[in-house]
């Protein structure tokens, strides 16, 4: 069965020959024309950056009740996403789209998978195309993961009710890092997590609000004093807030 839907008459152009290829298959495809069609993200659709199209998973389906899960083998609470559906909507969209791409990655998002980062953001801003698996219910039928995904990835420590916000946010995070998309490149090369430092704080006017100033070295003038006002308020929030950043960077300076 062929399926593909646009997310909405409001979402931007989908331009077949973006940079970067995305296909979300999703139980909720109204979830995303919200996100993906604003800001950043619409923009680089419009100039051909980046292509979404989602795709609603019921439509690969083949009974009445367009089912997609069914009870846990060995019970327990909730229901399981079935693997027919899934397999069959990721052949159709592989067959469709990634015939030009052998770089397609199928990728389940799972809070099992491996953590988001922004290391993994930029290798998935290096392919050209990339299917998203959105998960519900207590998950997927294992099967899944064992035979069909190339990767699970999960966006944290905590569980959602469903693949379609960790979907997003994989979308939003990888699409910072492909070419142009953000406008200034120095843009994202000093944030947070780019160098193991989380960014250093910001201010813009006025110079006084409320009795509170902007730092002296920043209205200085002098580049040298305003970079290391930077560098030592990265590290002394990075030291305060996430210690274990500091701690992997000396790991990693070890070897
Ligand atoms: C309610 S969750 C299933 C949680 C599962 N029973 C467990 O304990 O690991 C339903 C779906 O939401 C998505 N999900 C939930 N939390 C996630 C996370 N932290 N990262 C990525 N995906 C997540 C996955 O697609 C998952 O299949």
């Amino acid at each position: 069965m062929r399926a593909q839907r646009r997310v909405t008459a409001r979402t931007p152009r989908v331009v077949r020959t973006a940079a970067v290829q995305v296909d979300v298959v999703t139980i909720f495809p109204e979830m995303f024309a919200p996100v993906l069609g604003a800001s950043i993200i619409k923009r680089a659709q419009e100039s051909g950056r980046l292509a979404i199209r989602v795709h609603n998973l019921r439509d690969y389906t083949h009974d009445k009740h367009r089912s997609v899960d069914d009870r846990p083998y060995g019970g327990g609470p909730g229901m399981v996403m079935r693997p027919e559906p899934i397999f069959e909507a990721v052949e159709d969209l592989k067959r469709r789209f990634c015939g030009r791409h052998a770089g397609c990655q199928t990728i389940l998002l799972a809070p099992q998978g491996e953590p988001l980062s922004t290391p993994l953001a930029k290798q998935l801003a290096l392919r050209r195309h990339m299917i998203l698996i959105c998960g519900h219910y207590e998950g997927v039928d294992e099967r899944v993961r064992e035979a069909l995904v190339d990767r699970s990835i999960s966006i944290g420590d905590y569980v959602l009710t469903g693949g379609e916000l960790p979907a997003m946010v994989v979308i939003d995070c990888l699409a910072r890092h492909i070419p142009g998309v953000i406008g200034h490149a120095q843009a994202t090369a000093e944030e947070s997590f780019e160098a193991g430092w989380l960014e250093y704080p910001q201010y813009t006017r006025p110079p006084v609000f409320r009795e509170m100033a902007v730092p002296d070295p920043l209205l200085s003038g002098d580049h040298g004093r305003i970079a290391s006002w930077r560098q030592q308020q990265s590290v002394a929030s990075t030291t305060a807030s996430r210690p274990d950043l500091i701690r992997a960077r000396a790991a990693q300076q070890r070897g």
